[in-house]
């Protein structure tokens, strides 16, 4: 057994853990300063820490990763490859903003499927930063962790992603969504009483990472940007669904499609919410639908994988299904009555076995709590 006092000679100092995410609707908004709505899942990376005095950062993984060892004084953007760059990122994003951390021993261990769309680097930043928070006692709020957990992904990894996904994990709550304003960060809990109603949401792993995304996710973030440019705006949230069609008649035709997919998103979120305050979550269900169809036709960021998933989920019953997070593969969500969740999801496995695709793998989400410290 590899446990901390093995692999250190000495006890940890705690142990904190924080969850991966599924989206319930708003993609591809958080960059263009909109609206998200994502739910924390069970599944959390944890960590088991102790600080060190030399300034040296050891981390070690349970999933099998080649184990590291930095000297903190030295991390630098683009200097840490691979797995290890999002933790040793967090640290260097802590030291960069002025707080004076020093090293430590970490011990990792995570339940988040890795590469399905449900951000496992978002939560192995975040429990980073959650350690960090309190082993070095700097008090920060949740918010401004989830900040600099981003901008170690976005200065230190390299990858412009949105605040959507840290902000998830650091300030999610048991048995609500977050809705999160990305452009001040304003965000309110609102709950999601699934079982309650009756229902289930199914989170159909695809199994499937197309590469093309990573290149095309900064490409279409690119677009947004140039597009709120052209409109004089500093970003597409600032257009709403009445000035649409005015704006797309002033883009060049490659741009359309991207804000209309943003626009129509960003009010598909506030929809969703005003449901989820009445408490028909049912209705819901056409709006994670119609989600969908907007990134499969307008932001092309769905794949025959994920198309399949939502099309069988739906035609078996599902109230909705849309895939979640930045596309490219991943994982679809669908919105089921309880006692159709099997069935649901039997019937997609079918449809991938008959189309050749690997199985799918199946959670159920229950909306989950934000990073935290365990003991
Ligand atoms: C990824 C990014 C997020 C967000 C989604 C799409 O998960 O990390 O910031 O942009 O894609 O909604």
């Amino acid at each position: 057994m590899n446990t901390f006092e093995q692999l250190y000679g000495r006890p940890a100092e705690g142990e904190w853990a924080a969850p991966g995410r599924v989206n319930l609707i708003g993609e591809h908004t958080d960059y263009n300063l909109g609206f998200v709505l994502p739910i924390a899942l069970p599944q959390t990376v944890r960590a088991e820490a102790a600080r060190r005095e030399d300034g040296l950062l050891r981390i070690w993984s349970a999933q099998g990763r080649e184990p590291v060892t930095l000297r903190v004084a030295d991390l630098a953007p683009g200097s840490v490859p691979g797995w290890a760059g999002y933790p040793a990122g967090v640290v260097w994003a802590l030291r960069d903003a002025g707080h004076e951390v020093g090293g430590a021993d970490l011990r990792l261990d995570s339940d988040v499927p890795s590469g399905a769309g449900l951000s496992s680097s978002a939560a192995l930043e975040c429990v980073l930063a959650a350690a960090y928070n309190d082993l070095y006692g700097l008090g920060l709020p949740a918010a401004e962790l989830a900040v600099l957990a981003q901008r170690a992904e976005n200065a230190f990894v390299g990858v412009p992603c949105g605040i959507m996904d840290q902000m998830a994990s650091m300030c999610c709550r048991p048995g609500a969504a977050l809705f999160l304003d990305s452009r001040d960060l304003a965000m309110r809990q609102v709950p999601v009483d699934l079982a309650g109603a009756g229902l289930a949401l199914l989170v159909l792993d695809t199994r499937v990472k197309h590469d093309l995304g990573d290149g095309a996710y900064a490409a279409l973030r690119a677009g947004c940007e140039r597009a709120a440019a052209l409109l004089g705006l500093p970003a597409l949230r600032s257009l709403q669904p009445s000035g649409l069609a005015d704006a797309l008649a002033r883009l060049p035709s490659e741009l359309v499609p991207l804000v209309r997919h943003v626009v129509t998103e960003n009010a598909r979120v506030e929809a969703a919410v005003a449901l989820l305050d009445a408490g028909d979550l049912v209705a819901l269900g056409p709006i994670l639908t119609a989600g969908h169809a907007s990134l499969r036709d307008d932001y092309r960021v769905s794949c025959p994988e994920t198309d399949l998933a939502v099309e069988t989920a739906v035609a078996a019953g599902a109230h909705g299904a849309r895939m979640t997070g930045g596309g490219f593969g991943g994982s679809v969500i669908a919105l089921v009555d309880q006692d159709a969740a099997e069935r649901v999801a039997a019937e997609v496995t079918t449809a991938f076995r008959a189309a050749g695709y690997a199985e799918p793998r199946t959670l159920t989400a229950v909306p989950g709590e934000g990073a935290r410290r365990l003991r």
